[in-house]
């Protein structure tokens, strides 16, 4: 998508269609008193052309202002756009960026799927103007990707090109740089939702790192896709156990990113977890819903379009991207309830449940990014259904062994737009990961189920300054939104990619 930013006044401005958003600027406290209080809806631009040619249909009565919804004018009178489109944004006290970026995306997804190709949108009043652009050229993003790939009748529309007006005496050439940089991210964060979109079938942990390698060669960075051979060398017994059931071989993937200049350290670990399908193993899962478990190589695919965005923004800080890809499947050479395996710690864990698989090739991957010199992690992975119980669709999980981690993360969600919440790794826990024949056990039950996975990943990060993102409720929208397909969803590339960002001063 094509994004440029203009200065023109919206009713000068020739496009396809102008996007405004319509904010209720009625007192809350009033609303919560008498339900039936009249909303006091105004277009968010001072533009008088296009003030007029709403003020009828705003003061009709027939608009709510309720989020998200859409009024389109054909040849708005006084403006040179050829339509215009009054997208309702909700209370104007409570309108963030946050929400701007779902707005920008419902345009889109609106515009497109009536056969537009390009659209203008202006940019709210409320919101720093670079902020802004950034949210309105991420939120089109996501909302230009959909899923349906493998249909025959795929329309396959997008849009084309976008642009924002921003009125003020504003500095172009920054807001041009805050969105060649947006784009940069929504294209990345697209890349990942294409990974993580494609059945099993067709995303083999061979061919993901295949993927990988060629982004990396378009991107400039190193890339090495390793095979059975090294994992089994580096005594990855923890990983191996996973990938030793496969007849599909495993790929370890090592993207590093080392720009001329950054100092020594930090070196910043990104490991993902790859396992392109996940039938739970020996302790196989339930037929039901089993074939949801091609997105369970979603926090692989997310460090993978993480290292895009890192290598194409150039921040000055060392970045070592690791994914442990491999299928969990039952078979004659699978591993089985009660095997001990030892990790590439020298931890023993005794398996008891072969379905709780992720930990298993985390644990090799945090302790290989600490052997490779990192000094900070951040995992992301589809880690379990508890953690859906605990927190739905709305939040990821978040843990961290490090509150200046913590608050550091939390900033980039804040500025990313992304919502996680942070769950407790109290001592108290790890009771539920003790064994009577090993170190460790890889399932600590069904209470707190999403903890005991953490605090399993937490002994291989030890004293590492270490972030665990458990993305399995939210890394894949089960309906669509008006701001977002139904399918792979890309949480966590934009927290990430900031976070990074955040070390390079
Ligand atoms: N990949 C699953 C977790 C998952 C569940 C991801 C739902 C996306 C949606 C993971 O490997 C798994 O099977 N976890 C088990 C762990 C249990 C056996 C301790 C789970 O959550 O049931
Ligand atoms: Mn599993
Ligand atoms: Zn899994």
């Amino acid at each position: 998508m094509k994004t440029t930013i203009s200065l023109s006044t919206p009713a000068e401005l020739e496009t396809e269609c102008l996007v405004a958003v319509v904010l209720d600027h009625a007192d809350p406290a009033q609303k919560e008193k008498n339900k039936d209080a009249k909303p006091q809806l105004q277009v968010d631009s001072s533009d008088a052309a296009l003030q007029s040619v709403s003020a009828d249909l705003l003061a009709s009565g027939e608009v709510t202002g309720k989020p998200f919804e859409i009024n389109l004018l054909h040849k708005p009178a006084g403006l040179k756009a050829k339509r215009l489109l009054l997208l309702s944004g909700g209370p104007a006290k409570k309108f963030t960026s946050y929400d701007l970026r779902h707005a920008a995306g419902a345009a889109v997804r609106s515009l497109k799927s009536r056969g537009l190709r390009s659209f203008a949108f202006i940019a709210p009043s409320g919101i720093p103007a670079d902020e802004a652009v950034r949210a309105i050229v991420e939120g089109a993003h996501v909302g230009n990707f959909d899923s349906d790939y493998y249909r025959s009748d795929r329309k396959d529309q997008k849009i084309d090109a976008l642009t924002i007006l921003t009125s003020g005496n504003t500095d172009k050439a920054a807001l041009e740089k805050a969105a060649s940089e947006a784009q940069i991210i929504g294209e990345s964060q697209n890349f990942t939702r294409d990974l993580v979109n494609e059945p099993s079938n067709r995303m083999t942990p061979t061919i993901l790192g295949e993927r990988a390698k060629k982004m990396s060669q378009e991107v400039g960075l190193k890339c090495e896709v390793y095979g059975a051979d090294k994992i089994k060398e580096l005594k990855m017994g923890a990983f191996w156990s996973v990938a030793q059931g496969s007849d599909e071989p495993p790929a370890l993937i090592v993207m590093t990113y080392e720009p001329a200049g950054a100092p020594a350290k930090p070196v910043l670990g990104l490991v993902g977890k790859g396992i392109t399908f996940d039938t739970g193993g020996i302790s196989i899962k339930p037929a039901d819903g089993m074939e949801k478990m091609k997105y369970d190589m979603a926090g692989g695919a997310t460090m993978i379009g993480a290292m895009r965005a890192i290598a194409l923004l150039k921040p000055k800080v060392k970045v070592i991207g690791i994914v442990c890809a491999t299928e969990n499947m039952p078979s004659g050479k699978a591993q089985k309830p009660g095997d001990v395996q030892i990790a590439m710690s020298g931890k023993s864990i005794e398996i008891i449940n072969t379905d709780a698989e992720g930990r298993l090739v985390l644990a090799d991957g945090l302790y290989y990014a600490r052997q490779l010199g990192c000094t900070h992690l951040v995992d992301a992975a589809t880690l379990t259904g508890a953690v859906v119980v605990a927190l739905g669709y709305a939040n990821a999980g978040l843990f961290a062994n490090d509150d200046a981690m913590y608050e550091r993360f939390n900033k980039a969600l804040d500025k990313a737009g992304e919502k996680m919440w942070r769950m407790p790794l109290d001592d108290e826990y790890k009771e539920n990961i003790k064994s009577g024949i090993a170190d460790i056990v890889n399932s600590g039950g069904r209470w707190g189920g999403a903890i005991n996975a953490a605090m399993f990943l937490k002994e291989f990060a030890e004293d590492t300054p270490w972030i665990h993102l458990d993305i399995a409720g939210t890394a894949w929208m089960e309906e669509q939104k008006p701001w977002i397909a139904k399918g792979p969803s890309g949480i966590a590339l934009r927290s990430l990619v900031e976070f990074v960002k955040s070390f390079a001063g």
